[in-house]
């Protein structure tokens, strides 16, 4: 009797996750993700606090901040766009009457006219991902925004990012923004540019961060931040607030008197700081402290994404699978596909071991280029079904010739969990498997075990760590995301090199005694390995410094 139903139960479970995920992806496609009520009430007080007649939202969804604005007293008028008209129909629902929503035109803002201008305005646009977007849509747009900024944005900027600069193109003299925005618009190849150019023609009031706790959207991966700007002259120094606890009132005592730091209480951390160190930081992340800087991984090591097979149901298998279909394991490579499967800070055969006992597969099918005749019947009969199903035309399996070669790569002595919220991100691997893309191969330049497991404990210092955000893409929940090129720039802080013993890259210069200017690089092979400065080299304090910038070492006190 358990077992059927125990099966009703999962089959449950399953359901409830199926429906979860097809209902975010439904919304996702159609960026449909209502701000917090806490929220649009302390945008919507920032943004009418010069009494404005009217109240802008290009994107207005169910009426959130037109709600949010009448709480709070607003009398004037609303204006704005919403694409569906099933979604503002719901505006009923907060109270809002047609008569108030005659000015919200059903439609597409970003194909609307510029004119007219507004005094205020508030969003929280769509955030639709690049992919998602139509190829000749996101021509148009990308063409417009290089006419009004100067230059190319990043070609995977999101919707949102086209919503900002038509919102900022429409405030009138004086006017306020106050706009939702998921991180990747500070984190992204464009961010910095993009914000210099802003910054130099709008004034940054203040920028909203928030922690896991206060996150506007809990549950979704996306790290959002509000940033409150307007058509006025640029100022240098920027209100930064982090949000503790969703408290409307503390945020807005915080944004009045940014300098008191404690002015909103335990709810609200404030501090002003420089636009320029802002924008090269990025503005969704802390400032960075002095002694967090270093050395950066590619001085110890290469880093390199993980096997992607194009198809994992029929390339990664497990023990039985391989028997099933008659296969020979002298094919296959042992293998780590999922970051869940690898939770401890060592890999071990032991794991692979329990894991294979668990059901999960371990084994790649990982063939080379010899022709199909000369493989074994078994083997030929599973590509051949393979070839039937479509597999071969798919579009990564499609470039490869033949199309089951497999991607090749040594087993790296350590693996970094690409994305995740785990403490420990590299991973000693004991095991010596290849992993697939949900890692990246981290390759020690200095192959001798004992360096390689003092260069992994000086990567899981809390101190390394905590650097993964100054190179990586914030998500929602703390989960950081970081490809090989920004994970090459991640520094191992000068302090924690020293404590875990690690030896200084051979091809970096003794310190030149008695000046706080750059090294360079003693060997005539160039500059640091992803270093952007060909002068890149570590300063008597042990810290990174760059020729163009004076010093890494904090000032005295
Ligand atoms: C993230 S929701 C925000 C809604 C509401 N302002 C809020 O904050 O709760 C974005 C809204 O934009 C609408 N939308 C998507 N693309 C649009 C476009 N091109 N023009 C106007 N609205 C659009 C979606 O239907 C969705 O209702």
């Amino acid at each position: 009797m358990l077992a059927p139903c125990l099966r009703e139960k999962s089959r449950a479970a399953y359901l409830t996750v199926f429906m979860k995920w097809t209902t975010e992806e439904t919304l996702r496609a159609k960026g449909q993700f209502w701000t917090p009520a806490w929220l649009a009430r302390t945008m919507a007080a920032w943004v009418l606090s010069e009494r404005p007649p009217v109240l802008f939202d290009p994107a207005a969804g169910p009426g959130t901040f037109f709600a949010a604005a009448r709480s709070l007293g607003f009398q004037g008028s609303f204006a704005g766009f919403e694409l569906d008209g099933a979604v503002l129909a719901r505006a009923s629902e907060s109270g809002l009457g047609p008569g108030e929503l005659q000015r919200i035109t059903i439609g597409d803002f970003l194909g609307s006219p510029l004119r007219p201008t507004y005094p205020a305005i508030i969003s929280n646009p769509p955030y639709i991902r690049h992919h998602r977007l139509d190829e000749r849509r996101k021509r148009l747009l990308q063409a417009r925004a290089a006419q009004w900024l100067g230059f190319n944005l990043d070609g995977r900027v999101g919707l949102h990012v086209y919503f900002l600069l038509k919102c900022l193109q429409s405030l009138s003299p004086a006017g306020r923004l106050a706009i939702l925005l998921p991180a990747d618009v500070c984190e992204g190849v464009s961010s910095a540019r993009l914000w210099r150019r802003l910054s130099g023609r709008f004034r940054c009031d203040a920028v909203i961060t928030f922690s896991e706790e206060a996150a506007p959207f809990p549950g979704l991966d996306t790290n959002a931040l509000v940033f409150l700007l307007s058509n006025r002259p640029p100022h240098p120094r920027i209100p930064w607030l982090r949000v503790l606890r969703p408290e409307a009132d503390a945020i807005s005592s915080a944004l009045a008197d940014p300098r008191a730091g404690a002015a909103g209480g335990l709810a609200v951390q404030a501090c002003e700081r420089e636009l320029e160190e802002l924008v090269s930081t990025g503005l969704s992340r802390p400032a960075r402290a002095h002694n967090a800087r270093g050395v950066p991984l590619s001085a110890f090591a290469k880093v390199v994404r993980g096997i992607a097979t194009g198809a994992n149901e029929f390339f990664f298998l497990t023990s039985s699978q391989i028997r099933q279909h008659g296969l020979e394991k002298r094919f296959f490579r042992r293998a780590i596909g999922r970051t869940r499967d690898c939770p401890a800070a060592v890999l071990r055969a032991r794991d692979l071991a329990a894991l294979e006992s668990a059901g999960r597969p371990t084994w790649l099918l990982s063939l080379d280029g010899a022709p199909e005749r000369l493989l074994p019947a078994a083997l030929r009969a599973y590509l051949i079904k393979a070839e039937q199903a479509g597999l071969a035309a798919r579009p990564l399996i499609a470039t490869r010739r033949p199309w089951y070669r497999m991607e090749q790569r040594a087993a790296p002595a350590l693996l970094f969990a690409y994305l995740g919220r785990r403490d420990c991100r590299f991973v000693l691997n004991e095991a010596g498997v290849v992993p697939l893309t949900g890692f990246l191969c981290v390759y020690p330049r200095d192959q001798d075990p004992q360096h390689v497991r003092r260069l992994w404990r000086a990567l899981n210092h809390p101190a390394t760590l905590a650097n993964l955000l100054y190179v990586g893409k914030s998500y929602g929940g703390g989960a950081i995301k970081a490809e090989p090129r920004q994970l090459d720039a991640l520094e191992l802080p000068a302090q924690v090199i020293k404590e875990c013993g690690l030896a200084r890259p051979p091809f970096l210069a003794e310190p030149t005694p008695g000046t706080g200017t750059s090294l360079h690089p003693a060997s005539p092979r160039g500059p640091l390995p992803g270093a952007k400065s060909a002068s890149l080299g570590i300063g008597p304090d042990g810290c990174l410094c760059r020729g163009d910038l004076p010093r890494t070492r904090p000032p005295p006190a």
